[in-house]
């Protein structure tokens, strides 16, 4: 049969993820990765999680945690996101709280909850991977953001008129972004806000790494600048989107989403209609492990992070040739390369595995328009001191 003939539209634009398809080759033992992006699994809180998958049995709490239940999440894990949110600078009650599974299926939700074919979704020139990937199953026009820039929000909607659509979101990722650990500065979310509340657009406001800052002064996020002019979340057009896979676990699936209520109905129904809810058993023990040991675990998690990117930063400081530029982030898990124009980020990944043995993500991937060939993501994540400075090492001799 072939299939192509009935595939829906939709599928055309979704592709497999060079990031992904990358990931299965390099089980290798003696290549230095610096691909991955993921957590250091030698940092799960694994005997905290271990004890609290055992409680939930002792205590019998397993009816609970094995059987179906609302699809907004576990209620006393929304109670501490709450919390947390509450010392963001977001006075919130649990009716503003949805459980997805991980944050990607909130990118997802948010897709289908707002954009319709041809409508347009502003990101960054580079975004998430992920998040493009996630859109792009509604069929959106993608237009770049630029933050503090010299697009006015005009020029914006008549290029979305002229695509077919409307603006209807703009997505970023405002703390230690992936793909390039950057961070927006204070006038640049005041001026995202100044402009979404122009065209009457939601903000998607990405927090994946927000607990990972190792350094600098923390910024509130969107939504308590938000909340701060406008006075309460119900108000609010910022849609927030947390995660606990960067900080507990990414495996058990577990992240949220934080908005005002008519969006969080509307989501719970698109989360009855996908999957019901996410895993009850999982939810429970990530809301233990978060009530007893969150910061504590945060606090170790954090400084072995920091202590790779300061290795990370001083190797290319050290190495690198001229006409090389990266990023100096203040948290998060990436370092992003800007190389000479003319190098191809993926020829170098060919190169540099064969050669070199040291993998990295070329950057074109996280364009919306297929551009940036001369960049290349570096997560310092997963190694140690010494792999960090052979590894680069080793690309500095490449480049
Ligand atoms: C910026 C960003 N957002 C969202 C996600 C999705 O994470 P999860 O679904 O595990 O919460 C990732 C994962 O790498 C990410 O980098």
């Amino acid at each position: 049969m072939d299939w192509q003939t009935i595939l829906a539209t939709r599928n055309a634009r979704m592709k497999a993820s060079e990031i992904r398809e990358l990931l299965k080759l390099l089980d290798q033992p003696d290549i230095i990765s610096f691909a991955g992006g993921i957590p250091d699994p030698a940092l799960f809180p694994t005997q905290q999680i271990q004890e609290a998958y055992a409680d939930v049995f002792a205590s019998g709490a397993h009816d609970t945690a094995l059987q179906y239940s609302a699809s907004e999440g576990y209620k006393p894990l929304r109670e501490w996101i709450c919390a947390e949110m509450a010392k963001l600078g977001v006075p919130c009650s649990i009716d503003n709280i949805l459980i997805t599974s991980g944050s990607q299926q909130a990118l997802d939700y948010l897709g289908k909850l707002l954009l319709s074919p041809k409508d347009t979704a502003l990101v960054g020139w580079p975004t998430y991977l992920g998040a493009l990937g996630a859109f792009n199953a509604y069929e959106p026009e993608y237009d770049r953001l630029h933050p503090n820039g010299n697009r006015t929000a005009a020029d914006y909607m008549e290029t979305a008129g002229e695509k077919g659509g409307r603006v209807k979101l703009a997505y970023m990722s405002v703390d230690f972004a992936n793909p390039t650990g950057i961070s927006m500065d204070r006038a640049e979310r005041d001026a995202i806000l100044n402009l979404a509340d122009e065209m009457d657009i939601a903000i998607v406001e990405d927090a994946a790494y927000q607990s990972l800052r190792y350094d600098g002064e923390a910024i509130p996020p969107i939504l308590a600048l938000e909340i701060e002019r406008k006075g309460s979340i119900e108000d609010c057009r910022t849609i927030y989107t947390g995660s606990f896979s960067k900080t507990l676990s990414p495996g058990l699936r577990v992240g949220w989403v934080c908005a005002a209520t008519p969006v969080i109905s509307q989501l719970v129904l698109m989360k009855q209609a996908s999957d019901l809810h996410s895993p009850s058993i999982n939810q429970m023990v990530i809301s233990d492990v978060a009530h007893k040991h969150f910061d504590a675990h945060i606090a170790v998690t954090r400084a072995a992070y920091m202590e790779r990117r300061d290795h990370m930063l001083a190797a290319l400081e050290k190495y690198m040739p001229e006409g090389v530029d990266w990023t100096r982030p203040e948290g998060g898990m990436f370092v992003w390369l800007t190389l000479p124009k003319g190098i191809d980020g993926a020829e170098l990944l060919e190169k540099s595995i064969e050669t070199q043995r040291v993998a990295f993500v070329p950057g074109q991937a996280f364009f919306a328009d297929g551009s940036g060939a001369n960049t290349i993501r570096l997560s310092f994540s997963k190694s140690n001191g010494d792999a960090i400075d052979e590894g680069i090492k080793r690309l500095a001799s490449l480049l």
